[in-house]
Parts: structure tokens; C-alpha cells; sequence
């Protein structure tokens, strides 16, 4: 769970606008497109919604039957300001939940991160089980531990991963990885850089943790438009940069 009412709503405020939250939003689109052509009557879920930008952003593309359930009641509740299907569950606890539903996409973004792996494989065998035999399960995860910084502990961040970690917990389920992609690398340098100097500033009590905030709010227009142009010549150039924060990732039933 986010550490705060007030990360709710910084995520609530920032997810239409912000660079990152457009370019993650237009990657599942493009999936889901991908997979599914103009069909926009298919079943999805966002499990683990947040505040349900997300779910806004597709029913704004014209999709017709998504829902969403988050953990936090702070999270429901701005959900629910935007009018949108969503119910209060844990996603590692939910097999009395959807009985009669089955889902052609699930989506799971920049929620695994807070668990274990034992956990972690659980809550993909959920996942799993809600899954139409066609369907596709799309989920977004920080990537590489030399990333981690104050954003990490301020979203409540056990782990960053890599391609091999969902290998391993994939080959305990039944789906398998149908492409990944990490991002972005054309940002990885700045990114770098502040995340190196935060764990410096970590490892010698130079930050006050009690103040850590995410790194969930927009920049001034001038440097969001820049670097939402920069992820997207990358996309143009690179299906798959190799390196970055985030690790996109698309499975399918075995
Ligand atoms: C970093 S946010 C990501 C939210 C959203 N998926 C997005 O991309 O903006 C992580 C979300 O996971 C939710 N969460 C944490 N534990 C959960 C659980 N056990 N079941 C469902 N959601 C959970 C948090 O409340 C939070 O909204």
C-alpha cells in the first residue's frame, strides 16, 4: 500500500498528465489493440487500479467493460470520484471474488513490487485463474536494484526486477511470458544519476525519510512534453531498449 492519503492523491492528480503515466497508458493500448483489433467489448480488468487513471484512459478510448479493484479504501474512493467499477480486494486473496467472470485482458501495474516472492506467485496464479484461455495479462514493473531510491520506499517497495525474475515465477504458473520490453533507456542516464545520488544521500542520513514523497507529479509542461518525446522516439527506434527503470511485460496462457 502507498504510504499515504497523499500519495493517492498525487497519483489521482498527476496519472492524465504525467509523461510516464501517458507513455505506460499508450503501451497497453497498443497491446491491447494488438491482440484484440478495434473489438471494444472485451472484458478488462485492472487489478490493483490505484486511483483508476488508467481505466479512465480506456474508456475514453471507447472500451465498454472494465473494472478495477485496488486494496486501499483511499484508492476505491478516488476511483470512485471518477464514476468507474471498482471494488476493495487483495490481490493475493481473491478466489471468492469474479467467481462467474473471466477477463480477456488483465492488467497489474507497479503492484507486485510490495511483495514477496511466495506472494508474488500467488497473486499471478490469481491473476491466472480470472484469465479467459485467449486472454493477455499486461503488467508494468520497476526493473534493476540499481535503480532504487526514495520513490521505492516511499510506495512501500520490496523488490525491483528483471526479465528472469518473472521467468522463475512464471514457470510456477501456467502462462508464459509473451514479450518484454524494459524502459526507457534513452532516460536511463538522468534517471541514474538521481537515483545514485539518493542512495548516497540514504546510506549517510542525508535525507529525512520521514519527508519522502514519490516521484509522482508533473513537471513543468516544457520538461513532461520533452521527456514523453524522448520515450516515444526510443519506441520508434528500439521495440525493447534493453535497460531501464520499468519492465513491461505481456503473458499469455501456456
Ligand atoms: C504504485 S500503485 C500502482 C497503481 C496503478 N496500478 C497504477 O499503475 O497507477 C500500487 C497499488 O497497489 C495497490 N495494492 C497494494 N497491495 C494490494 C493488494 N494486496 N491488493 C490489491 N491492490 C494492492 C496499492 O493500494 C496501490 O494502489
Amino acid at each position: 500500500m502507498l504510504s499515504s492519503r497523499e500519495e493517492y492523491q498525487m497519483m489521482y492528480d498527476s496519472e492524465e498528465k504525467l509523461w510516464w503515466y501517458k507513455i505506460l497508458h499508450e503501451k497497453i493500448l497498443k497491446e491491447i489493440t494488438a491482440k484484440f483489433g478495434q473489438n471494444k467489448y472485451i472484458k478488462i480488468l485492472d487489478a490493483g487500479c490505484g486511483t483508476g487513471g488508467l481505466m479512465n484512459f480506456l474508456i475514453q478510448q471507447g472500451y465498454k467493460d472494465i473494472e478495477g479493484f485496488d486494496f486501499s479504501e483511499d484508492a476505491v474512493s478516488f476511483c470512485k470520484e471518477r464514476k468507474l467499477k471498482v471494488q476493495q480486494i487483495d490481490l493475493t486473496n481473491f478466489d471468492c471474488e469474479f467467481i462467474d467472470a473471466s477477463f480477456d485482458v488483465i492488467i497489474n501495474d507497479d503492484v507486485l513490487y510490495q511483495f514477496e516472492d511466495k506472494i508474488i506467485v500467488k497473486a499471478i496464479k490469481n491473476l491466472e485463474k480470472k484469465l479467459k484461455p485467449n486472454g493477455i495479462l499486461i503488467s508494468n514493473n520497476n526493473a534493476f536494484n540499481v535503480f532504487y531510491g526514495t520513490h521505492d520506499i516511499a510506495v512501500g517497495g520490496l523488490q525491483r526486477f528483471t526479465k528472469s525474475d518473472f521467468e522463475k515465477y512464471l514457470s510456477q504458473t501456467g502462462l508464459k511470458l509473451q514479450s518484454h520490453s524494459y524502459w526507457s533507456l534513452f532516460l536511463s542516464p538522468l534517471i541514474l544519476s538521481v537515483r545514485l545520488l539518493q542512495q548516497f544521500q540514504l546510506k549517510f542520513n542525508l535525507i529525512n525519510r520521514t519527508e519522502i514523497k514519490s516521484d509522482v507529479s508533473v513537471p513543468g509542461n516544457f520538461v513532461n512534453t520533452t521527456l514523453y518525446r524522448i520515450v516515444k522516439l526510443e519506441e520508434k527506434i528500439f521495440r525493447n531498449g534493453g535497460f531501464g527503470s520499468s519492465l513491461f511485460l505481456v503473458m499469455t496462457k501456456k
